[in-house]
């Protein structure tokens, strides 16, 4: 007994010690991409540093910079953006703040949107458009090799063959290490595993919008990482209390003292070992609220009550 007393004793400091140096991020546990990417299980978005309406250089620079960093810091080490943040200012950002990158960084970027005008997002899954696209992100990045390239949406102008079949050459030919699709349904998620090794799906997904429900299922028995866009519902507690369960949402925020937004997290990691949200925002205090969701553990009944 007094053995067992006296080993608790010397190693509860050292437990300590660890507890205290891991990142809060890391309190959300990891996901492996692909079979040899392993990230903590909250990432990071992007898309919210840039200009209004995702449109052009973001109000603060230089807060949108210390967002990326303290992202890092805090233990993030995934980063979802896209050319059509901005457009290429997110990605630049990206470059700016963090380059040259710390050691297992991953940065996923997207191809297949462009942005004609402010409030346009056109798709072009044009194999040549896709080329260029990932040459043009390459170069912003300052990356050699994208660890995660994602069409960004299918083209209903170009067979979804075609816009997979060029991620494929691209692969081939180094420029990315591995392949995702996002806002794609299950049959077309099918469709594009029979032509590339297709790693993740990032579809929107958040405690009050399941309709991507059939798609995570196939993506948990998969293995497949599942990349939840918009998932606290945009920053809108009123989207979130006009979802059903809404007042489920807010008493467990009550419950454990957090926003509702943080329990949408919560819940979003539950929800399946290969889910990787990726809140965003462009504001430093956000970003920790959002990181700190990491740690929410809901009991079995706390999440039965959202449904
Ligand atoms: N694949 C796609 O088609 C697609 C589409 C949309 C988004 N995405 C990806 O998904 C990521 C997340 O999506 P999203 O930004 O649309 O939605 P979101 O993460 O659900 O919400 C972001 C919004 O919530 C606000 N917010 C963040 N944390 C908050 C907090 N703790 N308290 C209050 N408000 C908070 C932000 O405002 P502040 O800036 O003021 O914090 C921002 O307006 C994007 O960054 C992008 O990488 C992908």
């Amino acid at each position: 007994m007094g053995g067992v007393v006296g080993f608790t004793a010397v190693m509860a400091p050292r437990a300590v010690l660890r507890a205290s140096l891991r990142p809060p991020a890391a309190a959300a546990g990891t996901v492996t991409i692909g079979g040899d990417l392993s990230v903590n299980r909250l990432g990071f978005g992007a898309m919210r540093v840039t200009g209004k309406g995702i449109w052009g250089e973001p109000p603060d620079g230089a807060e949108a910079r210390r967002v990326l960093r303290r992202a890092v810091e805090l233990g993030v080490d995934f980063i979802d953006t896209a050319d059509a943040y901005g457009p290429e200012v997110s990605e630049r950002l990206i470059a700016e703040a963090l380059h040259p990158y710390p050691r297992g960084l991953v940065i996923a970027t997207k191809g297949g949107l462009t942005r004609p005008s402010a409030p346009q997002w056109v798709p072009d899954g044009r194999p040549q458009h896709l080329a260029e696209a990932c040459e043009g992100s390459l170069r912003r990045l300052k990356l050699e090799r994208i660890d995660l390239y994602q069409l960004h949406h299918l083209d209903p102008q170009v067979p979804l063959e075609d816009s997979i079949g060029e991620l494929v050459r691209l692969q081939a030919q180094g420029k990315i290490r591995h392949i995702g699709v996002s806002n794609f349904r299950l049959e077309e998620l099918e469709r594009a595993r029979r032509v590339a090794r297709i790693v993740s799906v990032q579809n929107r997904y958040t405690v009050v919008d399941r309709t991507s429900a059939d798609v995570l299922q196939a993506c948990t028995r998969d293995g497949l990482a599942f990349i939840p866009w918009a998932p606290i519902a945009r920053g809108s507690s009123e989207a979130l209390e006009k979802g059903a369960g809404s007042e489920a949402l807010e008493a467990l925020a009550r419950a454990h003292r957090v926003s509702v937004f943080e329990i949408g997290i919560a819940w979003l990691l539950a929800a399946s070992p290969v889910m990787l949200p990726i809140p965003g925002t462009s504001s430093v205090a956000h970003l920790e609220q959002d990181v700190a969701a990491a740690g929410i553990r809901l009991s079995a009944a706390e999440l039965a009550s959202l449904g």
